[in-house]
């Protein structure tokens, strides 16, 4: 018996990994966060399988629901949404688990903010704008955050921001990240990326409070950083026609000559 902690995508079904999806199919037991999971993964659930939405339950509910099938001797198909790597509460579920000896497994999913990026059609790190992405957010009633990691600590490394569960305290976050982006700075709000009612919002941090007319909903992605901007920026060295590379060697005198693979 084996507990799958399966990454479920952001939102559309087939955002989901062939991994994830036969995992799926062969448990007979799913339990999944309700809040964020499309009906139609479930889909892929076998014919009888135990199927428990774990939004309303506690922890300690959820590791008897585990525990059940264990003794059972049934796998377990447990989904989160996005990836598991962020935000998924799997390290609180894991640390159980071992506890108990109930063997598991970590198949990754696409997490929120790549597909945010892809409604965007942006690459969050551009040459010669920003090298470096930050996944965070803001003090929750569930989390706080730990000292030094400000918003405005991040800010000053002028890194591309994905700011994950923080669209309620939109003004708060403009506030805190005007000094260092400045106004002008390209930034967006991607809500529900990927679902089929996905909405996204272009703007400059100057002008995005007042682009949402209001409108702040639950799930969304706040992204702010110049590579929003796709007009200004290096082209990769990578691809140089006179870049001498192991995989292209370029000259008389290559680094990696061809042979030497
Ligand atoms: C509890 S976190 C889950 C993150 C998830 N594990 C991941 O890999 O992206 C939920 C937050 O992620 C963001 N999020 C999740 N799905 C999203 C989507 N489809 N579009 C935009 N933001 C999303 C929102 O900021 C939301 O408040």
């Amino acid at each position: 018996m084996t507990v799958h902690f399966i990454g479920a995508g952001p939102g559309a079904a087939d955002l989901l990994t062939l991994r994830g999806r036969d995992l799926i199919a062969a448990c007979p037991v799913c339990l999944y966060a309700g809040s964020l999971i499309p009906e139609a993964v479930l889909d892929h659930c076998p014919p009888g399988a135990r199927i428990v939405n774990t939004a309303p339950l506690s922890l300690d509910e959820i590791e008897a629901e585990i525990a059940r099938a264990h003794a059972a001797g049934q796998d377990v198909a447990r989904l989160h949404s996005g990836d598991l790597s962020v935000w998924s509460a799997m390290g609180e579920q894991i640390r159980r688990l071992r506890a108990r000896g109930i063997p598991f497994d970590v198949t990754p999913g696409v997490p929120a903010f790549a597909a945010a990026a892809a409604a965007l059609e942006a690459e969050l790190t551009l040459p010669g704008v920003a090298q470096s992405l930050v996944l965070t957010r803001t003090s929750g009633r569930a989390s706080a955050m730990p000292e030094g990691e400000t918003l405005d600590a991040f800010a000053a490394t002028g890194a591309t921001l994905a700011i994950h569960l923080s669209v309620h305290v939109l003004d708060e976050v403009i506030a805190e990240l005007l000094p260092r982006y400045g106004a002008d700075c390209p930034a967006a709000i991607v809500w529900r990326a990927s679902w089929p009612d996905q909405r996204i919002l272009r703007a400059t941090l100057g002008t995005l409070a007042e682009a949402t007319g209001g409108e702040r909903g639950r799930t969304a992605l706040i992204l702010v950083g110049g590579a929003l901007d796709p007009a200004d920026f290096d082209e990769s060295r990578l691809y140089a026609g006179d870049y001498d590379r192991r995989f292209r060697p370029v000259g008389a005198d290559p680094r990696f000559p061809e042979g030497t693979q």
